[in-house]
């Protein structure tokens, strides 16, 4: 994750690219309990839900050995895999750091993790989000190429001021995507696969749209941070998503910018629709948009 409005450089004890060493040893057991609660529940409930890919990449990885992985064990296997690394970083980090991370096929990730009563409360991605969520995917070539796409993307956009629109396109992929699949939805998106509540949402509620992906569509889309999603956009296949992120965004930017956003639970003529939701929980929320 990254986030803007950051003053000066790393924080202390960072390295100038702002990751820090993960200190896997300072863990303590009751932190290890945490991952490994987590990891039993969410690993009951995603096998028929989480696409094939994540499921691989969490045997391959084999993320519940003794806890929170060590990264150092990880990144072996990953590296092996795709040639991408986990990288510790103190928390949410500038954009170009993050965007330069992902172009050198590295990943940052938090180090901490949630309290044990806060289970399914995050202000900030923790290492269950972070490694749980994200790590697994980033073992199947096509979608590890997808992630590098993003970052050199990223880099490019700096200056163009429509990160606004990149942001999202990360948003409703990386963090809420669905997969079409012949055995029907898949999750990929790492904000569903490390919630337990939004693993069940995400597929079977009437509430949300879901709709078929279009790269241009999903930029002019906002999204929600505070609660589940009110639309989830499906790609056909991971190769579909690598294809649409490798065109030509100078020309998207340019159509972009002078382009409305469409309101977060609208469903416009062009739109292709799996699912006309209710949006009956999003309207039973305070927050409701
Ligand atoms: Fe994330």
């Amino acid at each position: 994750m990254s986030a803007d409005g950051f003053a000066g450089g790393p924080p202390p004890g960072a390295r100038p690219d702002w990751t820090i060493d993960q200190a896997w040893d300072a863990y303590s057991s009751a932190e290890h309990e945490v991952w490994l609660t987590l990891y039993r529940r969410q690993a009951a409930l995603l096998p028929g839900r989480a696409c094939e890919p994540f499921l691989k990449g969490l045997e391959a990885l084999d993320l519940h050995r003794g806890g929170i992985p060590d990264f150092a064990r990880v990144n072996g296997e990953l590296r092996r895999l795709t040639g991408w690394t986990v990288v510790a970083v103190p928390g949410l980090v500038p954009d170009e750091v993050f965007f330069e991370h992902l172009a050198n096929r590295r990943f940052p990730a938090g180090r901490f993790i949630r309290k044990p009563d806060e289970l399914d409360y995050l202000q900030e991605p923790d290492v269950f989000h972070d490694v749980f969520g994200h790590v697994p995917m980033l073992t199947d070539p096509v979608f590890a190429d997808y992630m590098q796409a993003y970052g050199q993307g990223g880099l490019r956009a700096q200056g163009l001021g429509r990160l606004v629109n990149l942001a999202r396109l990360y948003w409703y992929t990386v963090e809420f995507g669905l997969l079409q699949t012949p055995a029907g939805l898949k999750i990929y998106g790492a904000g569903i696969v490390s919630s337990r509540a939004e693993s069940l949402f995400a597929l079977d509620d009437p509430s949300p749209n879901r709709l078929a992906f279009d790269l241009e569509r999903v930029m002019r889309t906002p999204y929600r941070i505070d609660d589940f999603q009110q639309v989830y956009f499906v790609v056909p296949s991971l190769e579909a998503l690598l294809a649409a992120s490798l065109q030509d965004f100078a020309a998207l930017y340019g159509r972009l910018a002078r382009a409305a956003d469409i309101p977060i639970a609208a469903i416009t003529p062009e739109d292709h629709v799996l699912t006309r939701g209710t949006q009956a929980y999003a309207k039973s929320r305070p927050a409701a948009q």
